[in-house]
């Protein structure tokens, strides 16, 4: 792909977030920058995963990003096949604004996600006419590399994906690509052709780095991570942290995982579903042990905790809104890095951005929330 003038070169730096969170010193409390994978990250990032595939939607993103930024977060979540690319379109639009109003690139952390099938801004006639034409007819994937009719880790097409993502964002470097879902393909495929997939997708990523076209990778995650170790969409970390060394080395760019963590889905925290070393532990520990970083989504489980907080979370946290003290247990658990919220709305941005003035919970206000009775009523 030719890089022309409208690729924004660089990527997120420890120095550049630094000085991105230097603008926040009088707005943010201690702990709402914390340094993870050598980058000062916001404890509050913005998702674009809802909303409409429509002109109006797209305005919305791009504004509701730009607000966030201005207000202090610097972390920014976005999946090629969110709205059909339009949300990777509107973190662009965001971003080009942004820049001229003389923000830095290298102070911005910009992930994005790909796995599944993706249409180009609306949902052609006919489906199948226009993967085979984009897709199958170059040879970027054959049919039965797709998985579950939706979802594919092609090498040809991760590659593809990366390409367009950039074009989208407008930035010459991803600090953060995820394989996305990956544990769906396990209704149709085995663990052992899993593996293998994924190891050679990490092949892939791990040439995208040396050429600088994403600076790490991850695994944005439903169920794999949360689940019984014998569920069918279940993961092991240790097991895809060995996949990684296998492909690179110690030196993998393997750093990141993302996965639903709120306070209706605490898993991570309190299921002890992973193995590291022979020892039994949750996926917070098995993370820290592995040197991963956890990134949380649905934070606020897409709204529907309001109303269903108990008293006795109120206390602990010491908010009384049902979604502040839902984004205040988020971003305040030990070993989540950031507490991505899903925000189109530049309120909500406004709203969710009071929280980045509190300081977060104390680890042992935190543990008051599970010695208690129920989190949620
Ligand atoms: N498997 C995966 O990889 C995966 C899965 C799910 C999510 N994610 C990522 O995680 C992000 C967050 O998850 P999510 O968007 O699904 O759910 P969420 O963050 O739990 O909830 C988003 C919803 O909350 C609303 N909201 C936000 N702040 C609010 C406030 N102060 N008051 C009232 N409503 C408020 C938003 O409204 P408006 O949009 O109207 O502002 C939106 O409808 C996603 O956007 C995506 O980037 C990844």
């Amino acid at each position: 792909m030719p890089e022309g003038n409208s690729f924004v070169p660089g990527f997120a730096t420890l120095e550049g977030t630094r000085r991105f969170a230097a603008r926040f010193t009088d707005l943010s409390a201690a702990g709402h920058f914390r340094e993870r994978q050598g980058l000062l990250v916001s404890s509050i990032g913005i998702g674009t995963y809802l909303g409409e595939t429509d002109a109006a939607t797209d305005r919305d993103y791009r504004d509701a990003v730009t607000a966030a930024v201005w207000g202090g977060i610097n972390f920014i979540d976005t999946a090629i096949n969110y709205r059909m690319q339009r949300s990777e379109r509107s973190v662009g639009a965001a971003l080009r604004n942004l820049f001229t109003a003389g923000f830095a690139r290298d102070g911005i952390v910009v992930c994005t996600k790909a796995g599944f099938l993706t249409p180009d801004g609306e949902m052609p006639a006919d489906p199948n006419e226009y993967f085979y034409r984009e897709f199958i007819s170059k040879g970027i994937f054959a049919a039965e590399d797709i998985a579950a009719g939706c979802h594919c880790m092609a090498p040809r097409y991760i590659e593809d994906q990366i390409e367009r993502s950039r074009r989208n964002l407008g930035l010459s470097c991803i600090d953060i690509f995820y394989l996305h879902n990956p544990e769906m393909q396990l209704t149709e495929v085995s663990r052992e052709t899993l593996s293998g997939r994924m190891a050679v997708a990490f092949e892939v990523l791990e040439s995208a780095v040396k050429s600088e076209k994403i600076r790490a990778y991850g695994l944005a995650t439903w169920n794999a991570f949360r689940d019984d170790p014998r569920a069918q969409g279940y993961l092991s970390l240790e097991s895809v942290c060995g996949l990684a060394r296998q492909v690179a080395g110690s030196e993998n760019h393997f750093r990141f995982v993302q996965l639903p963590f709120n306070i209706g889905m605490p898993e991570a925290l309190i299921r002890p579903n992973q193995v590291v070393g022979g020892k039994t532990v949750s996926m917070i520990q098995a993370a820290r042990e592995l040197g991963i970083t956890l990134v949380a989504s649905a934070s606020l489980l897409q709204t529907h905790l309001v109303g269903k907080v108990s008293a006795s979370v109120h206390s602990a946290i010491g908010l009384r809104n049902d979604l502040e003290c839902a984004l205040q247990f988020v971003r305040s658990a030990p070993g989540i890095s950031t507490a991505l919220v899903g925000m189109k709305r530049v309120d909500h941005v406004k709203a969710n951005l009071k929280l980045a003035g509190i300081p977060p919970v104390s680890q042992e206000q935190f543990r008051r929330i599970f010695t208690g009775p129920q989190q949620i009523r």
